[in-house]
């Protein structure tokens, strides 16, 4: 397992794309949000424990980059069965909010009794929709967490979702992601999820995407980057700034 950690990073192509002939393509997501949506409240019950075996150590990594504070306003997009949104709510503390957003009822109702039993819903606002669209105001969080969700849209989905995303964290807010990587090329493993996905697109939803560069073509700065393996596949953990600068005219 290698990890290595850069300040600033960068490629200067469009990954997310592969133009320039640098970089192969990623592949599409063919089904659709209704699609995505009942396969996710189809396992939303059992979730937990897949995820617990597969993907949480990553995702509480990327959490952790993000070093939540008390007081402050952070969103969770993807929030599945809630494990990172609890963490959130627990570090914001009384003074500060939670919000999260999943396309999936049933995930949104397995949450919903996790945060209810920490007694943690106070704190915490819940909503089920897709988040192309995000039903906040501009500016108004301090940091976002994407874990093993940007990979789930689908190609051109993905800057539009970063830019929604920057318009609704402050400039200077931070982006978590933790997401299955295409930036290493052709391993084994890597072709062997990439023809399963192929293959059953409903279910092997989500593929490996150029975490950093999509964040660096939607104009985020990267703060840190982590390399890791999980069972032979690449991923990525990113944090990167919103450095848009509001320029007020008067
Ligand atoms: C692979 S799961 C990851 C869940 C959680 N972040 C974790 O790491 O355990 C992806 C989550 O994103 C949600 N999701 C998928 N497409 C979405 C969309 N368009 N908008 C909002 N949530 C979506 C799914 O319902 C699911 O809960």
């Amino acid at each position: 397992m290698s990890i290595f950690i850069t300040f600033e990073g960068g490629y200067g192509n469009k990954m997310t794309e592969g133009s320039e002939g640098r970089a192969p393509a990623i592949l599409p997501v063919p089904r659709t949000k209704e699609e995505a949506k009942r396969f996710y409240d189809s396992i939303s019950r059992f979730y937990d424990y897949l995820t617990a075996v597969f993907e949480r150590k990553y995702s509480k990594m990327a959490l952790e980059r993000l070093v939540i504070k008390e007081g402050e306003t952070v969103l969770e997009i993807g929030f599945g069965t809630g494990y990172c949104l609890g963490r959130i709510a627990e570090s914001v503390g009384e003074t500060g909010k939670a919000y999260g957003i999943d396309i999936s009822s049933g995930m949104l109702e397995v949450t919903r009794r996790r945060l209810e039993k920490a007694k943690l819903m106070d704190r915490t606002e819940l909503y089920c929709g897709d988040a192309a669209s995000l039903p906040y105001d501009d500016n108004m969080f301090d940091a976002v967490l994407m874990s093993f969700t940007l990979e789930l849209f689908d190609t051109p989905e993905i800057p539009k979702l970063l830019k929604e995303v920057k318009r609704v964290l402050r400039p200077g807010g931070r982006l978590g992601i933790a997401g299955l990587s295409r930036e290493d090329g052709q391993s084994v493993m890597l072709r062997l999820y990439e023809w399963a996905h192929k293959k059953w697109p409903r279910y092997v939803d989500c593929r490996p995407i150029y975490v950093e560069q999509s964040l660096i073509d939607a104009g985020y700065e990267t703060r840190s980057k982590e390399k890791l393996k999980l069972f032979g596949l690449p991923e990525e953990i990113v944090v990167a700034v919103n450095a848009n600068v509001h320029i007020h005219h008067l």
